[in-house]
């Protein structure tokens, strides 16, 4: 039989800057997703990648003083980069695409001439408003309050020649789309793009640019290059050959399903769909459109510098434990709040306190009590398979005593071998949190199952119980070996792990055998190993990150920042207004009750000695500058600082080096006489 076919797909992520744990949220959704497929014996084609043209990226790399190839480069597959960071958050991509690879270069500009030669791209003149950050466009009616709607920002009138895709031709076929069928879920998100974007009136879209050149040339009309959107969205098929020669499997792959957040709800289930119907290609099989990491209530964004970095959580919580964190705590579709707090938390109670325990107090006790191998014969007795089967079929979770079996195990048996169905369903909706919720309710009741059978006290007399203990680990290794396979599109390398600790063969670790109530065999051996799970110190983990999270931001701080000069001219006139003299320290000393200033007295050639403030403690010593010659304006009018008085101000050097403030005193030549004028 041939295999089903799923292809699925995130964002293309633009590296204007490091990646954040927004992105690692979509990226591990979606690498849950295809794991899943997989799993359940699907083939799967898996596509991430970058999205690396547009003006901001061209004006990040100028600020950078590179080219902008050499920044997007240094960004993609550079150390720490966004190709690192999927290999180290153990993403499963098939292809990655970076948008400046020549076969999608050339597949863009074929895409580009296609729509033009049938007729849906013409040239006119865009007038608009233009939200930088967002690289969007936006109508007058869009606004809020005059800003970006995304971003809030201020945005500008733009207007240039350039090339028009008709938008506004396909608005009653994307309309349908959206609302007769279940092409964008979650379902709330249909109104928001009908009601907002649609009914308003689609205008036709921008799709070329002249202001700015990194971007993929219109082949046939020099000076245009195509705008973002057709680049970027086209990803999706390019990367799959179509028209192209890199690739050749688009008919096997196209449609498939996107992964993206709901800011960019918009590009995908209004343009992209429109796009297609112009090229007369399939549609996508479906967008679903998910929430944002929220911070402090706000969202997490790049341009905002208020972002978390998934390097740092990784090392320190293990990567496992933060891919599960991100999909246990917040339902798909929805915001959620990002906290450190609650990741700690959620590591401590499912994963050390619930999963581990329970793996490491099951595969102990077999090892204390029979030698790490159970004796064949303990496992399902012919009524517990009948009614797990019936379970399984059912999904029935209600216990029902039957014959042979006590409460307990059937209640036991009945959640783990119905486990499969309610899962599979929630997977299908993309519902993660509550296929893990299912998951963990079984662990639950493992757990609860351990206490109500005492082990520790049958073990007394094994010759009476024996048995009896034998069956109750093998329930427990059973459940957990269930458990573990459908754990594995999440935390992949821990679910293997848990896998191996129980016996699991491979053949009772695949989607069949979890299905399955009483696939390990009677006699396995368990295999110790580490704590999977180690609980973390919430206080000792709250400082550490605080404090990597202070050093990454120094260390992303530019070495060295002057402040730019002056635009405005001042006349001679008025410069020579200003009197600098050379003036001698006689004394200093700090003031009391301010850590910024020092007293000086000086002498200034006039004979009188002269006092100054000056708040530079932070940088001096008093005793250190005694009798050395600086530089001071001796004309200011008098001023008063913490009630003493101060007759001018010394003149220092000032700059700024990893984001701190740096002062340095004009210390002259002590052969200029005390009161010499600068001039
Ligand atoms: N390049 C475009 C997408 C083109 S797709 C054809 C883009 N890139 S992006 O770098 O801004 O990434 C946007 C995506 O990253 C979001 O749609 C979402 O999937 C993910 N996230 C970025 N910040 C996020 C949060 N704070 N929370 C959740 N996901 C977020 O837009």
């Amino acid at each position: 039989m041939e295999k089903r076919r799923f292809y699925i797909t995130t964002p293309i992520y633009y590296p204007s800057d490091k990646l954040h744990i927004g992105h690692t949220y979509c990226t591990v959704a979606t690498d849950a997703m295809a794991r899943y497929k997989r799993l359940t014996g699907c083939e799967v084609m898996f596509l991430t990648g970058t999205d690396e043209h547009g003006q901001k990226i061209e004006d990040k790399a100028k600020e950078a003083g590179v080219t902008p190839q050499q920044y997007v480069d240094n960004i993609v597959t550079g150390p720490r980069g966004v190709l690192d960071l999927w290999k180290l958050m153990n993403i499963s991509n098939d292809r990655f695409i970076r948008t400046t690879d020549d076969y999608h270069v050339t597949a863009i500009q074929k895409i580009f001439k296609k729509m033009h030669d049938n007729g849906d791209i013409y040239k006119g003149i865009y007038k608009g408003k233009y939200c930088k950050p967002c690289e969007s466009f936006w109508t007058e009616s869009q606004l809020v309050e005059g800003k970006c709607p995304d971003c809030g920002r201020e945005v500008q009138d733009a207007e240039e020649e350039a090339y028009f895709f008709k938008l506004s031709k396909y608005a009653d076929k994307v309309q349908h789309l959206l609302e007769d069928t279940d092409f964008l879920e979650p379902r709330s998100r249909v109104n928001e793009m009908v009601n907002n974007f649609i009914k308003p009136g689609l205008e036709d879209l921008c799709v070329s640019r002249t202001s700015f050149t990194w971007g993929i040339p219109v082949d046939f009309d020099p000076g245009h290059v195509v705008y973002v959107w057709v680049d970027a969205l086209s990803n999706y098929i390019t990367a799959l050959g179509y028209c192209n020669d890199k690739y050749h499997d688009y008919d096997s792959w196209w449609p498939g399903i996107h992964f993206v957040g709901k800011e960019i709800v918009r590009f995908h289930s209004i343009i992209w769909p429109a796009m297609l119907m112009s090229l007369g290609e399939p549609l996508p099989k479906k967008v679903f459109g998910h929430g944002w990491l929220l911070l402090d209530g706000g969202k997490m964004s790049k341009s905002k510098g208020n972002v978390v970095d998934p390097y740092i959580l990784a090392e320190m919580f293990g990567v496992d434990a933060l891919r599960f964190f991100l999909l246990r705590t917040f339902p798909f579709g929805s915001d959620g709040n990002f906290s450190n707090e609650a990741l700690i938390q959620t590591i401590n109670v499912d994963l050390a306190n619930d999963l581990g325990n329970l793996l490491s107090r099951t595969v102990s006790m077999v090892g204390k009590y029979f030698g790490g191998q159970l004796p064949a014969g303990c496992g399902p007795i012919e009524e517990e398979l009948h009614f797990a089967e019936g379970c399984a079929k059912r999904n029935c979770i209600g216990a029902g005593v039957e014959p042979g079996g006590t409460a307990c195990d059937l209640e036991l048996i009945a959640l783990a071998a119905s486990l499969r169905n309610r899962y599979e369903d929630a997977m299908e909706h993309f519902a993660f949190q509550n296929a893990l919720t299912e998951i963990f309710k079984v662990i639950d009741r493992a757990n609860k199952y351990i206490d109500e059978n005492a082990p520790w006290v049958l073990a007394k007399d094994m010759e009476a119980n024996g048995p009896r203990l034998a069956h109750v680990m093998y329930n427990l290794l059973e459940t957990l070996r269930i458990c573990a396979i459908l754990l594995t599109p999440f935390i992949p390398t821990s679910a293997a792990e848990v896998l191996r600790q129980v016996g699991a063969c491979e053949a009772c670790s695949s989607w069949d055998s979890a299905g399955q109530w009483g696939a390990l065999a009677g006699d396995l051996t368990v295999r110790r190993g580490e704590n999977l799970f180690p609980r973390v110190d919430a206080d000792k983990a709250l400082r550490e990150l605080e404090a990597a999270a202070e050093a990454a931001k120094k260390a992303a701080l530019p070495d060295l920042e002057i402040e730019p000069q002056l635009e405005e001219k001042v006349d001679f006139d008025t410069f020579c207004k200003s009197d600098f003299r050379a003036v001698k320290v006689k004394d200093c000393q700090p003031v009391k009750k301010s850590d910024k200033l020092l007293k000086f007295t000086l002498d200034d050639g006039t004979g009188t000695d002269r006092q100054i403030l000056s708040g530079i403690a932070k940088w001096y010593k008093p005793e250190d500058l005694v009798g050395k010659t600086l530089m001071a304006i001796v004309n200011l009018p008098p001023r008063k600082m913490m009630g003493l008085e101060s007759n001018g101000m010394l003149i220092s050097a000032v700059h700024t080096e990893k984001g701190e403030e740096q002062l340095n005193l004009l210390i002259l030549d002590g052969k200029i006489p005390a009161g010499a004028k600068m001039c």
